[in-house]
């Protein structure tokens, strides 16, 4: 049976590392040709050795922040591929510190990167998908950008945008057959932790597997692991969100273990 991904060409921005470097060697192994995306040229040579082996595999160094390079990642994958199905908008840094040690350069490199790099990607895609008449953009944002997380404050504010702005083009180019899927993992274990992965993060391939099987069905929005599904929920509850805040260190997990859980769900019956 032919696959969805057979034969179609995919971009993958921050393809180089994590979870963008797991779905790029998914989608090659599914039959696309597939555009690998790092912004620093040791990172690409390091995929393109580990990936090199796969005849539609090819590479490019392209920092997000700068348009014309990001115009010239579409313009290359056009001219040498012919067209563009699949823009994985992945490409992303995070922060967890106090606000007050943030500064006003640290949220201009997270909204440079996080934000403009999504807004860059869809504005170079658009165009092409518009004349194809078909196309595929998903853009990576996190379940930390689903209710408050404490320390993250620039991470979730470019995270928030780029689940509010997936949405609003979700349902702005649907009858034009071109789909926008926003992605919101929970803990994946990449290097984006610097070698500090918390317990219980799901493994990049097992994520690949979750976002191209999400892709494949058009989902608007990807949620993963399932247990930050039941989070989301339980958040609709103001005091459950009282009780994350106040175990804000504590990884959703444990919360559903502690006894101030199990104080809450009595009290959820009893009102
Ligand atoms: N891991 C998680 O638990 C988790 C959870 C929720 C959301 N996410 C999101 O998932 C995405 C991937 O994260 P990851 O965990 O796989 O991180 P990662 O392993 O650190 O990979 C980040 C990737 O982004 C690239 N990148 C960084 N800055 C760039 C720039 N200016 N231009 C182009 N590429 C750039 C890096 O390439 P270079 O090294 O060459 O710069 C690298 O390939 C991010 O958007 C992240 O926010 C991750």
């Amino acid at each position: 049976m032919k696959g969805a991904f057979e034969g179609k060409v995919a971009i993958v921005t921050g393809g180089t590392s994590g979870i963008g470097y797991a779905v790029s060697e998914e989608l090659l192994k599914r039959g696309a040709t597939v555009r690998v995306i790092g912004s620093r040229k040791e990172s690409v040579e390091k995929a393109k050795a580990a990936l090199g082996k796969y005849k539609k595999a090819a590479f490019e160094a392209v920092d997000v922040r700068d348009y014309a390079a990001v115009e010239k990642m579409v313009a290359d994958c056009v001219a040498e591929s012919g067209r563009i199905d699949y823009l994985f908008n992945n490409a992303g840094i995070s922060q967890k510190n106090p606000y007050e040690k943030s500064t006003l350069a640290d949220w201009k490199e997270m909204i440079d990167i996080n934000l403009w790099g999504v807004i860059h990607g869809v504005n170079a895609a658009l165009p092409v998908m518009q004349k194809q008449k078909s196309g595929h953009i998903i853009n990576t944002s996190s379940v930390a950008a689903l209710y408050g997380t404490p320390y993250q404050t620039l991470y979730v504010a470019t995270k928030n945008a780029v689940i509010g702005l997936s949405d609003c083009l979700y349902y702005e180019y649907l009858q034009k057959n071109i789909f926008f899927t926003v992605v919101c993992p929970g803990d994946v274990a990449t290097p984006i932790f610097k070698g500090q992965i918390p317990e219980g993060a799901v493994p990049v391939e097992e994520a690949a597997q979750i976002i191209l099987t999400g892709v494949e069905k058009r989902e608007r929005m990807i949620v993963f692991p399932d247990l930050m599904k039941e989070v989301l929920e339980k958040c609709k509850d103001p005091v459950f969100r009282d009780l994350m805040h106040k175990n804000s260190e504590m990884e959703s997990r444990l919360v559903f273990a502690s006894p101030e859980y199990q104080e809450f769900l009595a009290g959820q019956k009893r009102r």
